[in-house]
């Protein structure tokens, strides 16, 4: 049973890494040892806790969070197959099977003496998070996830990483179309929110970006290329987000959600676009997926930052018995809001956001 005095706190990853993840490590440990706490690492999501004398739990103390703000992935290993509602496991006919493992995940924490969590992860992690402070564990969330499509927060960390990364992709793909007349398609992530095709799009003056919330049409996209072509620009770069998909069609997939995995992974939308321009326009075309690159390495200054204020006011609301909260950014302020409210829906672009309005103000075709 919790005393409900504070003395040692859990943090864990889970999903898919975003740059930032060290940096919040950081600040809760810092923020943590400084009110006299101690602070248990978990290994890979929630496994660690099922075997806490094999490297499950760390110990981390000031040494371990040295010199790690800048560094990508994170000290504590994630995966996006540790749902402990469905966990994975294979039977004896090689088969995998998921038992919810929840009830053993809430033992594991009374059993390492843990008084609260500090859950950093994006809408899938956050959603066990929630659950499992339902059931009874003192948790705080944390967002993170390059796809920025957590509501309630007007950012999270590591997505201007991978709209840095992916803006600068598209900038170096300009030069190569241009000198070979070429369309360039660019694939990149996001699921099902378009965030980061539409700020590196717009940032990287892409001549169309495609996005999930605007289903396209084939025609639309051909008549700006076919105009550029008519206006002497003999090249077109088209950005496209992994979840788009033409009107009345749908999204494309490389493997489906199942045997521990939350979720379809998306992918295929950009070969199966250029593939249709090249044939239905007559211009030579090259697709490439930017893929885990707009995860890789490090974050940027303004990632760091917000991580950092994250992971530090994630241990305020622990010590304010906040708990079943997610940290948020609320310009200018960090803020806790309840869990439950920003992991009711995804948060999409707003199709009659300024945003939408800049790239049609500046000529992107949307392909609508
Ligand atoms: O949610 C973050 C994200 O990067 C998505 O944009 C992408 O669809 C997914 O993760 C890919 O995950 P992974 O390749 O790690 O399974």
């Amino acid at each position: 049973m919790r005393s409900g005095q504070i003395r040692r706190i859990a943090v864990n990853t889970g999903g898919g890494d975003a740059p930032g993840l060290n940096a919040v490590i950081r600040a809760v440990v810092i923020a943590a040892l400084s009110r006299g706490w101690e602070v248990l690492g978990i290994h890979r999501g929630y496994s660690g806790l099922f075997a806490p004398e094999d490297g499950g739990l760390i110990r981390l103390d000031r040494e371990s969070v040295r010199g790690i703000t800048h560094l990508g992935g994170t000290i504590l290993g994630t995966s996006n197959r540790g749902n402990p509602f469905a966990w994975p496991v294979t039977t004896n006919d090689g088969n995998v099977v998921e038992v919810d493992r929840s009830a053993d995940v809430i033992d594991a924490f009374d059993a390492a003496g843990i008084d609260a969590l500090v859950a950093i992860g994006g809408d899938g992690s956050l959603r066990i998070a929630h659950e499992l402070s339902k059931s009874g564990l003192p948790v705080v969330g944390v967002p993170k996830t390059i796809d920025n499509d957590v509501e309630r927060t007007f950012f999270t960390f590591g997505f201007m990483t991978a709209c840095s990364i992916a803006t600068e992709a598209i900038d170096r793909l300009h030069s190569t179309a241009e000198s070979h007349e070429r369309v360039m398609v660019i694939e990149l992530m996001g699921r099902d929110a378009g965030w980061i095709s539409l700020h590196s799009g717009i940032a990287g003056s892409a001549d169309v970006v495609l996005i999930p919330e605007i289903p396209f049409e084939l025609e639309s996209v051909y008549r700006k290329i076919r105009d550029r072509e008519a206006h002497g620009r003999h090249f077109s770069i088209v950005v496209v987000a992994e979840g788009a998909l033409p009107k009345g069609g749908h999204q494309l997939t490389l493997e489906a959600a199942g045997g521990g995995r939350e979720e379809a992974r998306l992918g295929g939308i950009g070969e199966w676009l250029a593939e249709k321009i090249e044939k239905d326009t007559g211009k030579e075309t090259r697709h490439m997926v930017l893929g885990h690159l707009q995860r890789g390495g490090g974050p940027v200054a303004y990632d760091r930052l917000l991580a950092l204020r994250f992971g530090a006011a994630a241990v305020r609301c622990v010590e304010m018995r906040a708990f079943g909260t997610m940290v948020a950014l609320q310009p200018p302020r960090v803020v806790a809001v309840p869990m439950a409210e920003a992991i009711r829906e995804r948060k999409l672009v707003p199709v009659d956001g300024d945003l939408i309005q800049t790239a049609r103000d500046l000529g992107i075709s949307l392909g609508d």
